[in-house]
């Protein structure tokens, strides 16, 4: 005892250094790389953020095409995966199923895989940002019963991932540009958020040299809590749950009653004391969208931003710093483009892949990388001595 110091929820402990993501909480700012969320955003594509997370750099245009074309020659998932779906019961939330499916790509490439050898690693990563969302969208189609929908390659990532969630064999799924864009930027604001949860536990599971595919599912498993990635599904749950303006009220009481457990999802955050930059696009493009698509007078929307207004002049909100995170808009706009709720999170964890495959690959060149083994305060018995079972009563 003794030897070490006690942060529980590690609020002042780093565990590793990084050059991938920088947050300053106070300020609101979010860079990948260097570069602002708000720039990436808006001028780049998420494979684009993709190949800038995984390799330090935007790409050229060359590497760009080179990039794409390897990725979408990735996006076929064994078919054997397909009755490992049929085992799932039907009505499983497609987390639960996402967890298994990502974990037992392990077992598919698991012998021939060095997790030594640099190139190893970036097949890893191409692999996964390129099955995630046959896999995501194959979890959507087996939950409402519907066939599979295989991966078409002409299509860009995200029009691709909305063919494979939407297409029928009886109806090829158009996509409208706008819903493209909005995704693609939902998928690139979710993309890295350094040592959140999910993230370090992608990390510790994989500080033992443990199969990448069986740590993303680790990933998947950490973000599926309301407190993390599941923020978002539960956020849209809560708007339909309030209803209309004048019920907003009951659920501020609710969230500020200490002998109430509810919480206002979409809202506080670990690192940001201020505006979480990245609901501030999502924000926007909540706006855009909705514009874009003529969905007039949305009332979900209009619960959101009276609630933001509510809240942000409310005492308790303002002296603990709780403004709207990432997950406050994104439901709205998901919704909006006809995600069902229950496909929130697996979008989350689709785009957040890229985050935790690239942690993990700089965790595996970092010079002090140890295997990752926290300790703990012990606060139990002091040492005694076992009775013998006869005259224990
Ligand atoms: N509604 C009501 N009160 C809150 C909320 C909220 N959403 N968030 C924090 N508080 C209160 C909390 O009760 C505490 O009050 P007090 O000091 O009186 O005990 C104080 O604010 C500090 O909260 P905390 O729980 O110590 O903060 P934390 O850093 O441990 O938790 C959080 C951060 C994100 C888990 C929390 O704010 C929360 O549960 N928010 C709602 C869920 C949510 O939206 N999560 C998504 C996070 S962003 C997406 C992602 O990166 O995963």
């Amino acid at each position: 005892q003794g030897y070490f110091t006690y942060d529980p929820g590690f609020v002042s402990t780093a565990s590793c250094t990084s050059k991938i993501t920088f947050i300053d909480g106070k300020n609101g700012v979010l860079l990948y790389r260097g570069y602002p969320i708000d720039q990436l955003a808006t001028k780049c594509d998420y494979l684009q953020v993709c190949y800038l997370l995984f390799k330090g750099e935007l790409p050229t245009k060359e590497q760009y095409q080179e990039f794409v074309h390897r990725v979408k020659h990735h996006t076929l998932v064994h078919t054997q995966m397909e009755s490992l779906f049929q085992a799932f019961r039907r009505d499983s939330h497609p987390m639960a199923v996402l967890c298994g499916v990502a974990g037992a790509l392990s077992a598919f490439y698991h012998d021939k895989l060095d997790i030594y050898d640099p190139e190893h690693r970036e097949l890893t990563a191409v692999r996964l940002i390129a099955k995630m969302p046959t896999l995501a969208a194959m979890s959507y189609k087996y939950s409402i019963g519907h066939p599979f929908v295989y991966p078409r390659n002409e299509l860009s990532y995200t029009a691709n991932f909305l063919h494979m969630m939407f297409s029928t064999p009886c109806e090829e799924y158009k996509v409208n540009p706008i819903v493209e864009k909005a995704l693609d930027r939902i998928f690139t604001l979710h993309a890295d958020h350094e040592q959140n949860a999910s993230t370090s536990s992608v990390r510790l599971a994989g500080s033992s040299g443990a199969n990448p595919y069986a740590c993303i599912a680790a990933g998947v498993a950490s973000l599926w809590g309301p407190a993390h990635g599941g923020a978002n599904e539960a956020c849209l749950r809560m708007l339909e749950e309030i209803g209309s303006v004048d019920r907003i009220p009951e659920y501020i009481a609710r969230a500020k009653d200490k002998n109430d457990p509810f919480r206002l999802f979409g809202f506080g955050h670990r690192v940001y004391k201020t505006f979480d930059p990245r609901a501030i696009v999502m924000r926007d493009t909540c706006h855009e969208v909705l514009d874009a698509l003529h969905i007039d007078n949305n009332p979900l929307l209009k619960i959101a931003t009276e609630l933001e207004k509510i809240a942000l002049n409310d005492e308790y909100f303002i002296s603990r710093h709780l403004y709207p995170n990432v997950d406050f808009y994104s439901g709205i706009i998901l919704n909006a483009i006809g995600i069902p709720t229950s496909m929130f999170t697996v979008i989350f964890a689709l785009a957040r892949t890229i985050g935790w495959i690239t942690h993990w690959n700089e965790m595996h060149t970092n010079e002090d990388f140890r295997i990752g083994r926290p300790r703990q305060v012990y606060t139990g018995k002091e040492k005694r001595d076992v009775k013998p079972f006869r005259s224990r009563n």
